[in-house]
């Protein structure tokens, strides 16, 4: 076992992995951060999506011990210390989720790309959720929430 040291939406976190620990398991498992999802565990729905140092990638196919030292950013840290943010609210609003299983992962890709890209088109919004699957189809909702959170956020609506 190893001991890894990581940052998870702003705090410092240690824990013990063995060379095959993903890091979906050390969040759920062993931190109890139950907002990325097991989905597939394949890299193929994007319900595990998170943020390593800004950069979207796949709780389920990273290796634990490749993260030491990193930033980790799950949906619970999307809002930071100023409440929802734009994107989350945003979901709400437009009744983006059925069961929402899909959720967390659909905004954590959805910040990935308003931080690239504060003004995407519809196209550009569709390319950066492509690898996220939604078995409730709620596509059309959740395009038009990451559509209005992108207005306001890039008109300088104050949201996180
Ligand atoms: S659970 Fe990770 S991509 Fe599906
Ligand atoms: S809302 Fe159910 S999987 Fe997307």
């Amino acid at each position: 076992m190893v001991l890894l040291e990581i940052s998870v939406n702003g705090k410092g976190c240690r824990v013990l992995v063995d060379a095959t620990t993903s890091l979906l398991t050390v969040l759920r498992e062993q931190l109890h951060i139950t907002g990325p999802k097991i989905g597939c565990e394949t890299g193929d729905c994007g319900a595990c999506s998170v943020l390593i140092d800004g950069k979207l990638r796949r709780a389920c196919l990273t290796n634990a011990m490749s993260v030491n030292g990193s930033e980790i950013t799950t949906v619970e840290g999307i809002g930071g210390s100023g409440g929802l943010h734009a994107l989350q609210k945003s979901f709400y609003e437009h009744h983006a989720s059925q069961c929402g299983y899909c959720t967390p992962g659909m905004i954590v890709a959805s910040k990935a790309l308003l931080d690239n890209n504060p003004t995407p088109t519809e196209l550009e919004i569709k390319e950066a959720l492509s690898g996220n699957l939604c078995r409730c189809a709620s596509y059309v909702n959740i395009i038009k929430a990451v559509k209005s959170a992108a207005l306001k956020t890039s008109n300088g609506g104050g949201e996180p």
